[in-house]
């Protein structure tokens, strides 16, 4: 069995940080996104691993390299442009060679790994096993509608009328029958050769698809409010240690992680929080569910339910929350007595103040 990880495509919905870097490196907990796929994939005993990437390619290719450390061997696949998830297998004709495969979407985050889904789809034979959950938003996802016996009917990609709420997690197992399907398919109505019509191909040509509710948490981590949210899961379950320095004003509760080289002074660390290496925290509180990244710098601020990405800093603000700041941006109090906010903030960005 192989695995290919997608890690291409545009994450419109997370600009503006995705201007300038991949959307499966976002980090949850300071570890990006694509690193737990990874794991994951390796954990379920499968060492090859082909990567698609487009655009983002050098940074993925620097953040994994040959994989060798997850375990994996890694072959990268360059899509020439975001063609779709179906695309993408069209591609990897060559790495996937006849093998079956689990195929995992780079910003997709599965709590419980992908071993019930490899076993299962071992177990029973069949050309495609897909994930399903209960989401809120059914739209926004790929559809599953069931029979009366569990069977899946018909699936479909984002529909504006959904008739179930039941996603497709982006995580499958096909055998090597999805190639003609991806290959049988026309692009959608946005331009994509959508994976679900091929496995609703697969469906239609009397080929066996099945599914299983997944049992653990997950999310696709595209949008703000649900990357926030997977940050506060795993930091919910994050191993507690102090490596770096904390001085005895200091006040540290529940499950807190200061990494190595990071200084905590005069501070109110509430946990779960995570400080990354080299970060400094004075005179500062940090609430519960924030991840502070490598070399940040935070001084007479307050912030919490948010993730700071690496070398950014936060002077003299307070009563920050559901934040997502990027790398090295500085966010201050404005100098002088006008009462006004001073901004440069790159395109596509969202400022929300309170006035
Ligand atoms: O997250 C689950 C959902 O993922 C499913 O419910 C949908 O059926 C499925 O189509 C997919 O929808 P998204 O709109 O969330 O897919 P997205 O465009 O975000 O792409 C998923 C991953 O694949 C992401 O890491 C980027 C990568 N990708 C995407 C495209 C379109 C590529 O590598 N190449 C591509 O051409």
């Amino acid at each position: 069995m192989k695995a290919l990880v997608l890690a291409g495509g545009k994450g419109t919905r997370l600009r503006p940080l995705t201007h300038t870097s991949a959307k499966q490196l976002v980090p949850v907990a300071n570890k990006p996104v694509l690193y737990y796929g990874l794991e994951a994939i390796r954990d379920a005993g499968i060492r090859e691993c082909g990567i698609v990437v487009g655009d983002t390619g050098a940074e993925i290719r620097a953040a994994v390299g040959d994989g060798a450390r997850f375990g994996l061997e890694v072959t990268y696949i360059e899509q020439p442009a975001p063609l779709g998830l179906a695309h993408c297998v069209l591609i990897a004709g060559d790495f996937l060679a006849g093998d079956p495969f689990v195929m995992y979407l780079g910003d997709n985050f599965l709590v419980g790994g992908i071993g019930g889904l490899v076993e299962a789809f071992t177990r029973e034979a069949c050309d495609a096993r897909i994930l399903l959950t209960r989401v809120a938003e059914p739209q926004y996802y790929g559809i599953a509608e069931l029979g009366p016996g569990g069977e899946i009917r018909a699936l479909q990609e984002k529909p504006e009328h959904p008739r179930s709420d039941l996603a497709i997690v982006g995580v499958y197992a096909f055998s090597p029958a999805v190639h003609r399907a991806v290959r049988e398919i026309r692009p959608s109505a946005r331009g994509e050769l959508e994976i679900t019509d091929a496995i609703q191909w697969l469906i239609e040509n009397g080929h066996t698809v099945r599914s299983h509710m997944v049992s653990g948490y997950w999310k696709d981590t595209g949008r703000l409010q649900d990357i926030l949210e997977c940050n506060r899961m795993v930091l919910e379950r994050v191993e507690p240690g102090v490596a770096g320095t904390v001085d005895r004003l200091s006040e540290i509760t529940g499950r807190v992680v200061v990494e190595p080289g990071a200084v905590v002074e005069n501070s109110v660390l509430r946990g779960p929080v995570v400080v990354g290496a080299d970060a400094k925290i004075i005179s500062s509180y940090v609430g519960p569910f924030t991840s502070i990244g490598a070399g940040c710098v935070l001084q007479n601020a307050e912030i919490e339910y948010s993730i700071v990405l690496d070398g950014s800093s936060v002077d003299g603000v307070s009563r920050i929350a559901h934040s997502l700041i990027g790398r090295n941006v500085e966010v201050s109090r404005a100098a002088g007595v006008s009462n006004t906010h001073e901004l440069m903030v790159g395109d596509h960005s969202r400022i929300q103040v309170k006035v």
